[in-house]
């Protein structure tokens, strides 16, 4: 049966509520295990895929996920379109804890990554465009189905994403304000690019979880806080994605 959506779940999103006929598959990939077992299950009659990126008891860093294995997994099971579901904090002042954003710009702070299926000795190598990080058409099919579900979203913002897995100092959450960036996560990349270069449709579904260090006035951000937000937000998703399926 084909695979209508896949969701790589991030921080806060280790299952899927709701879904019918569920089948987990522990894969193999030629660049390792992917982070956790996929589980496949139906909405409406159409089958989803998840994928928890930090593996189900959040044991997995940022730094330490094995994209490639991730993506080519999903793609493996025929997915051709994901939504990459991430925690970030929220540096624009209409991006405090709880609010959901569909980015459409992102700039890459990461490093020491495996960024690239084209690395192999003699891999024909290739450049992706990246110009529209994140598939308009599937950005414009996230938005649409969060407003019938009734879920408040904002469309688009420029998403940082920096390493991890610790959070970020107050300066230099000024720069990425400066470079032009709106929130910051750690995990939207490379997860958009190895998308990018299977073909894969990729559109990024932001939950915020804290302010970014130094914004919204907070001395610090405090964990217990963080996951609070998270649950709240992460609990919206099922219908979103319920609405995508319609
Ligand atoms: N910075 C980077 N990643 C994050 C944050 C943050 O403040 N919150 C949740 N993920």
């Amino acid at each position: 049966m084909t695979i209508e959506l896949a969701v790589i779940g991030g921080t806060g999103l280790y299952n899927f509520p709701g879904l019918q006929n569920v089948e987990k598959r522990t894969l193999d990939t030629p660049y390792g295990a992917p982070s956790d077992a996929v589980t496949l299950g139906d909405i409406n009659g159409k089958r989803v895929a998840f994928l928890a990126r930090h593996a189900s008891g959040h044991s997995i860093p940022p730094h330490r996920i094995n994209y490639r294995a991730n993506v080519w997994a999903l793609h493996s099971l025929g997915a051709t379109r994901i939504v990459g579901v991430n925690a970030v904090g929220g540096i624009r002042e209409d991006m405090g804890p709880r609010t959901l954003i569909v980015p459409d710009q992102l700039i890459d702070y990461t490093h020491g990554r495996y960024t690239s299926f084209c690395d192999a000795d003699g891999a024909k190598v290739e450049h992706v465009d990246m110009t529209e990080p994140y598939r308009p058409v599937l950005r414009a099919a996230l938005l649409a189905a969060a407003k019938r579900a009734g879920i408040a979203v904002i469309d688009g913002g420029c998403h940082g994403i920096t390493q991890g897995p610790r959070l970020e100092t107050a300066a230099e959450v000024q720069r990425l304000r400066r470079d032009g960036c709106d929130l910051v996560g750690m995990t939207s990349m490379p997860e958009a690019a190895l998308a990018r270069e299977l073909q894969i449709d990729y559109a990024c579904l932001a939950m915020v979880a804290n302010w970014a260090a130094g914004c919204g006035g907070q001395a610090e951000i405090k964990e217990p806080e963080v996951f609070e937000h998270l649950k709240h937000t992460a609990a919206q998703l099922p219908a979103i994605v319920s609405a995508m399926l319609a």
